[in-house]
């Protein structure tokens, strides 16, 4: 028997998904981001999932020519641009857009002799000092674009909201202004908003909107939940039992100890671990579905395994399914287990989990 551990990409979820954006923000335009591997999901099945979208946002050029190589035709938009020549001209052959953030990228593209012109996104730093040109020197960089003959005659502006996911926090709507007045005189297209811009910052659709992690099924917001956006979870984690131990009571529990049966009790063990992606540092006391009820996980996670408190379930039997995450159990409550985001647990989902697709 192969393992059991799966991670199932729901793809009428992830439409589903995407109509909660055309519906939050009807006006704009959609880049799907499907970065890291599609958050995880797998980028090539997502992008085809979401072949609505007007296009979509990786964060490099091997990620945009997956894509490309799988026949995926739209728009694809390099969100930290290219960095050497040889890159530009792959980005030029492939049809890429590139965000141009830096002065070294715009130096490049004056240097460049492309075969066609590329469309640039000149990305504007409005307060998240990460990626993007001051936005004093906005015009500057936008005219010198716009001079290039490298250059599509149709630049955008853009920018990166770094506080979105709480709608109460004041650093948004400073972010919106300062990106407001540096591109104020600046013709073309704006791009602004993320998942939180898309449902909490209906200022900031602009444009394009640029969500991931809605997409996917989980909530942008610190504390939020998916039902209460109205996303459905675009992936389950789930495995089964392949084995139900009655332990002693004081028995210790799996590496270290760290767990000890306060009583006789069923233990079962689930074949999913942290080589699958379901993360080492989770707690005893994790909430884990077993036959669809909650029981807790118990002791370390290993590598390939988990164990976990049957005691409300002394019916369980190997074979009998776990759910991880996904449906039935938000994978927003799970991350909070970890002290992590939602997005580093569907990011860290491992390869050799195969990923199956359902369409329901
Ligand atoms: C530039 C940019 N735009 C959009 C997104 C999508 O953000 P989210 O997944 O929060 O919607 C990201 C993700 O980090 C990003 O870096």
């Amino acid at each position: 028997m192969t393992r059991p551990a799966r991670a199932i990409v729901h793809l009428a979820a992830l439409r589903h998904n995407l109509r909660r954006v055309r519906q939050s923000a009807p006006r704009c335009r959609v880049l799907a981001v499907v970065k890291a591997n599609g958050y995880g999901h797998g980028a090539v099945r997502v992008a085809r999932a979401l072949s609505d979208a007007e296009g979509f946002a990786v964060a490099g050029i091997d990620e945009a020519l997956e894509l490309r190589e799988a026949g995926v035709d739209a728009r694809i938009l390099l969100l930290s641009g290219v960095h050497a020549g040889e890159a530009l001209e792959r980005a030029c052959r492939y049809r890429l857009d590139v965000v141009v953030h830096h002065e070294s990228q715009l130096e490049m593209l004056e240097r460049a002799r492309l075969e066609h012109p590329l469309e640039v996104w000149l990305k504007i730093d409005s307060g998240m000092h990460r990626l993007g040109v001051p936005p004093e020197q906005a015009r500057s960089f936008w005219e010198r674009l716009h001079a290039c003959p490298q250059v599509d005659a149709h630049v955008r502006t853009m920018t990166h909201l770094a506080n979105a996911d709480d709608r109460r926090d004041p650093t948004t709507r400073r972010q919106l202004e300062t990106f407001r007045d540096a591109t104020r005189d600046l013709d073309g297209e704006r791009s602004i908003a993320n998942s939180g811009g898309v449902l909490g910052w209906p200022d900031t659709q602009a444009d394009w909107v640029r969500p991931g992690i809605m997409l996917y099924g989980i909530s942008p917001f610190v504390g939020g939940t998916a039902a209460n956006e109205g996303l459905e979870p675009g992936m389950t984690l789930t495995t089964r039992l392949i084995a139900v131990n009655r332990v002693p009571r004081g028995g210790a529990v799996g590496y270290g100890g760290t767990w000890v049966c306060p009583e006789d009790m069923p233990v079962g063990v689930a074949a999913i671990g942290y080589g699958d992606g379901y993360l080492r540092h989770l707690p005893s006391g994790t909430p884990v579905l077993v036959n669809g009820r909650r029981v807790p996980l118990v002791g370390r996670v290993s590598m390939d395994l988990i164990t976990v408190d049957l005691r409300t379930q002394p019916q369980a039997r190997p074979g009998d399914e776990v759910v991880l995450w996904g449906r039935g159990l938000p994978v927003e409550e799970i991350a909070e287990h970890a002290g992590t985001i939602p997005y580093e647990l569907v990011c860290r989902v491992a390869q050799r989990v195969l990923i199956d697709t359902e369409e329901i």
